[in-house]
């Protein structure tokens, strides 16, 4: 079991933001992600469709032998991660738990702001988990869905002038609200970290829920006794449902270097599979 990799999924590249983290701090670890980038964007769909994807999504890496799985897609954590463990015996981490976990330690007036795609703000996921986290202490939450920031980041204007408008069309409001701290609760939003901490603040503590997914994963790895042996560096694997072509490219510049195995695949062949087998 230790050897098998780790898997991730996304709806697209964004969730490369998260195997970046992962890789950085557990770099023996072998990591198959898929991207669903035939049909990305999941953060403007309903509970029903998101399920639907994240299910088929979460077969396809079973299928590949993965030993744990990251739902690295805010939305897909926000909406679907129950009915993931309801149907998967495999263990999950979703970036919602961990993003929630760092907010409400990182807070110190209690004044949180969160911004994310319009249906996990839509959920309440990471408002109702943060009020959870801090128990008896009352949290004022501010939240703002910022749909423009995902094109803005897959199209590398992450800070440039339209960059900075975008930032302060949906920040101004969050501004004055005296938050202290700002979850960036989507994949995609910590390559826009230096715009957003111009804009809101450098005072304000930004939270990175892949990064402190990072943290969380091996901490389960190492509960489950499922940390790798091996002593050398990890290998990766990328699938994609759809414009492999285009994936690379901005895989490139998410990760700061080429891909060492990328594939085009077809996801719902393994749901079917799954539940045959
Ligand atoms: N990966 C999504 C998220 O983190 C953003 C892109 C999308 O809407 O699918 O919510």
């Amino acid at each position: 079991m230790n050897s098998l990799p780790i898997g991730i999924f996304d709806s697209g590249v964004g969730g490369l933001t998260v195997l970046r983290a992962v890789r950085e701090r557990l770099p023996n670890e072998n990591i198959i992600y898929l991207g669903d980038t035939a049909r990305v964007p999941y953060g403007t769909k309903s509970r029903a469709t998101v399920e639907k994807y994240a299910v088929e999504d979460a077969a396809f890496l079973i299928h590949k032998g993965v030993k744990v799985i990251i739902i690295a897609c805010n939305t897909a954590s926000a909406l679907a991660r129950e009915r993931l463990r309801q149907e998967f015996e495999v263990p999950f981490l979703s970036v919602i738990g961990p993003g929630v976990r760092a907010a409400a330690r990182a807070t110190k007036n209690h004044r949180i702001g969160v911004i994310a795609t319009e249906a996990t703000i839509d959920s309440g996921a990471y408002a109702n988990g943060i009020r959870e986290a801090c128990g008896d202490t009352p949290v004022e939450i501010v939240s703002q869905a910022c749909p423009l920031f995902v094109p803005l980041a897959e199209e590398g204007e992450t800070n440039s002038a339209i960059a900075q408008q975008v930032a302060e069309k949906y920040l101004a409001s969050l501004r004055d609200q005296q938050i202290d701290t700002l979850v960036l609760g989507c994949t995609h939003y910590p390559l826009l970290k230096s715009v957003i901490a111009e804009t809101i603040g450098s005072e304000v503590i930004l939270i990175d829920s892949g990064a402190a997914t990072a943290a969380e994963i091996e901490t389960l790895l190492r509960e489950k006794d499922l940390l790798t042996t091996q002593a050398d560096k990890g290998w990766s694997e990328f699938y994609v449902t759809d414009a492999a072509k285009r994936f690379h490219r901005i895989a490139e510049r998410f990760l700061g270097y080429p891909l060492e195995h990328l594939e085009a695949v077809e996801v719902l062949e393994h749901v079917g599979n799954f539940h045959a087998s």
